[in-house]
């Protein structure tokens, strides 16, 4: 399937799918089953800072840095409704607010070395071109410039909880395009390993500080251990990866 297919497809489960998710996977929180940024500070201070969120869907994520006195807020995302709900989330900042409709795989027109934080919460993984992505962001920022990502760890998905137990169903080290048994196969997510990702990012130019795979379980456990995401199977793989990098 074509990269553009892919995405004509994937912007229409977005379109019907988005309220769902409104404010689901927003800062402070990076994702399931992981630390937060309460926890981890890896922005340090957003006092005065121009942000930029690359899947910003309902602008939680925005709302948050604006909270901690973020100066400009910008998010990009690829379905109108997401952006739509953005603008009402975020309508009474103090900060500027800037939200544009486009994948990440495109530069829209945004600012060359001009953002000191890029950040993206459980939505880079949607990219069809990792590189393309990467070097955007790269681009976006300025010297010195924070970029942290977090998204679903690749080896969350290979295991399949059937008949009382996990088994591991699908490769972890073939990678490509596959129809996302998360989304009903109505939506198609690459599959990557992690150190791909890694890598894609050193060769972007980015300089690695941090990875966190770490697993946080709550006291008690799932009460169903199928769900896509459970205590029972983050005890077994972790559910979110983050990585810290800056652009020297
Ligand atoms: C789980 S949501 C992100 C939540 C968001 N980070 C927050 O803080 O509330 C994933 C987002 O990725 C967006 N998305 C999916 N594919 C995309 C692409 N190729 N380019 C840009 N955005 C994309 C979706 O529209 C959706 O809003």
């Amino acid at each position: 399937m074509e990269a553009t297919e892919i995405l004509k497809m994937n912007k229409q489960r977005w379109e019907v799918s988005a309220e769902r998710f409104f404010g689901r996977t927003a800062l402070p929180e990076y994702g399931p089953f992981t630390l937060s940024e309460l926890e981890l500070q890896l922005f340090g201070s957003i006092c005065g800072k121009k942000v930029l969120d690359i899947g910003c869907g309902s602008g939680h994520s925005l709302q948050y840095m604006g909270k901690e006195g973020a100066k400009e807020l910008w998010g990009l995302d690829l379905c109108t409704k997401q952006i739509e709900t953005a603008k009402s989330v975020l309508k009474n900042q103090q900060a500027e607010v800037k939200l544009i409709e486009s994948p990440m795989e495109e530069n829209p027109g945004l600012p060359i070395g001009y953002f000191d934080m890029v950040y993206s919460i459980y939505a880079l993984g949607w990219t069809t071109d990792l590189s393309r992505t990467f070097s955007h962001i790269y681009d976006y920022l300025k010297p010195g410039g924070t970029f942290v990502f977090s998204w679903e760890h690749p080896l969350h998905d290979r295991l399949k909880y059937e008949e009382s137990s996990f088994t591991f169903n699908k490769s972890y080290v073939i990678e490509g395009p596959e129809y996302n048994e998360g989304w009903h196969n109505l939506a198609v997510i690459h599959h990557r390993k992690l150190s791909t990702y890694i890598n894609a990012m050193i060769d972007a130019g980015f300089v690695l500080e941090k990875v966190i795979d770490d697993v946080c379980l709550p006291v008690e456990h799932s009460k169903d251990p199928s769900r896509w995401y459970s205590t029972q199977k983050a005890n077994l793989v972790p559910a979110t990866f983050i990585i810290k990098a800056s652009k020297k």
